[in-house]
């Protein structure tokens, strides 16, 4: 059965593995060794796909610019699956990256019909405020859709683009779909590739940290990305290939001249194309011509990056949801109610002490177990500790639970008080209440 991704719907993704083959993400496992000092999330398998992280990686080693971007429809509570965005973005800023953090006000509104001033207030009272006291320094950009006028103004490019059918396709629009609705879509891509605009330092790789339910928004952005390119660049068995894809004769001509001045000798020009046969592999050529591109006033657009997380599972079972308060704990939630919906967490335990005691809990399908995972245990050891003292039953639930129902009580109440003074800070980002 095919395993659709949807970005607005309810989405269960049970076996992971499916996305790699159905959609082309590519495992993140073969790319960590090349990270320094790797996230939590990513030694742990909780990023479990990229696409193209590679090129930020480099980028991130070799000391040269790149940028992080994501979003968050301002649209319910800040919960823990938030959280782990939010922390994706901070440890790439932390980690040399320009950071972007679009407030989807635009989405928020079109797409949900919430009202203009209860974008602003959530996104600020929820998301912003969280952010910041996660760690996201003023350094980065944090910005309402509604409110930036290059990103709109990118949106309108990239919507003559993009077609009506493929986004039918993508996203199940019809002719019933709001018409915003579709403009939301382009602005989401605009907010991905915003990052590259000559006044943000022009192309780099940029990653988009997300839940893979989004990633119908990153392939449609990654080829829109390739389709605002004016040239194509191809390596062909011992040359290489220029394709001039909306240049016309002039910047083909222009081009061929270029690559000439940059040192290239054998320089073929043919009508819509030009071969260059000295050159060894593509890449080179690759910069030259986008930088070109740039120069000529295009935009010279590097596909995004994307990184994707596993989901955390509902307290309950299930999805985690927003609209469910028992499946999840919001970052603005009262520590000791929080603490109690820990208590009354899904584990991973037997019917009886007795049967635990013989047959050991199943950590790995425990919701307990997940939120010393994913938020409340940073010690490796500690974790495997955890996980062995389960499997082999000397562990019991309620214990187990205190122990993490105390620690997210701790985390919360630190948070919070982190967030008001965040509030204080909030003009440092440019953000006025
Ligand atoms: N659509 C995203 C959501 O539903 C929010 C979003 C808006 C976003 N712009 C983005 C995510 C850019 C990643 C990148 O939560
Ligand atoms: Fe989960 Fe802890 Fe119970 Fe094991 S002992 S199933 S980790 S709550």
């Amino acid at each position: 059965m095919a395993t659709k991704l949807d970005p607005w719907g309810a989405v269960s993704i049970d076996d992971y593995s499916k996305l790699f083959e159905e959609f082309g993400i590519s495992s993140f496992e073969e790319i960590l060794p090349q990270i320094d000092d790797p996230h939590l999330y990513m030694k742990r398998h909780i990023i479990f796909g990229h696409r193209d992280y590679q090129s930020v990686v480099q980028a991130m080693n070799e000391k040269k610019p790149f940028a992080v971007m994501s979003g968050f429809m301002p649209s319910g509570r800040v919960h823990l699956g938030g959280k782990m965005v939010m922390e994706e973005i901070i440890w790439h800023q932390k980690h040399g990256g320009d950071a972007f953090v679009a407030i989807a006000d635009m989405e928020a509104h079109s797409v949900r019909g919430i009202s203009w001033q209860r974008c602003k207030e959530m996104g600020i009272e929820e998301y912003v405020l969280s952010l910041i006291a996660l760690g996201f320094e003023p350094t980065g950009h944090i910005y309402f859709q509604s409110k930036s006028q290059a990103v709109r103004d990118l949106a309108f490019e990239l919507a003559a683009a993009a077609r009506f059918s493929e986004l039918a396709a993508i996203y199940g629009f019809s002719g019933e779909t709001n018409v915003a609705h579709m403009v939301s879509v382009m602005v989401q891509s605009a907010d991905i590739l915003h990052p590259q605009l000559a006044e943000n330092g022009g192309p780099k790789p940029v990653v988009i940290p997300v839940g893979s339910d989004q990633d119908a928004h990153i392939r449609l952005t990654r080829d829109l990305a390739s389709r605002m390119r004016k040239f194509l660049v191809e390596e062909r068995e011992g040359y290489v290939s220029l394709r001039g894809k909306a240049a016309g004769s002039d910047l083909i001509e222009a081009a061929a001249a270029h690559l000439k001045e940059m040192g290239y000798k054998k320089v073929k020009r043919y009508e819509e194309h030009i071969d260059v046969f000295d050159a060894k592999d593509a890449g080179r050529v690759e910069e030259l011509m986008r930088e070109f591109e740039v120069e000529q006033g295009g935009y010279g657009f590097m596909p995004p990056a994307s990184l994707y997380h596993r989901f955390m599972t509902g307290l309950t079972g299930g999805k985690m949801s927003s609209s469910k308060p028992d499946s999840h704990i919001a970052l603005t939630e009262d520590p000791e109610e929080a603490a109690k919906k820990v208590m009354r967490a899904l584990t991973g335990g037997r019917q009886s002490l007795a049967e635990q005691k013989k047959l050991g809990g199943e950590p790995d399908k425990c919701t307990v177990y997940e939120l010393m995972l994913f938020h409340l245990s940073d010690d490796e050891d500690e974790l495997k500790e955890i996980f062995e003292e389960c499997k082999s039953g000397e562990r019991m639930c309620g214990t187990c639970k205190k122990e993490a129902a105390e620690r997210i009580k701790q985390f919360l109440t630190e948070h919070q008080r982190e967030r008001e003074i965040a509030r204080e800070r909030l003009p440092e980002y440019g953000i006025k209440k």
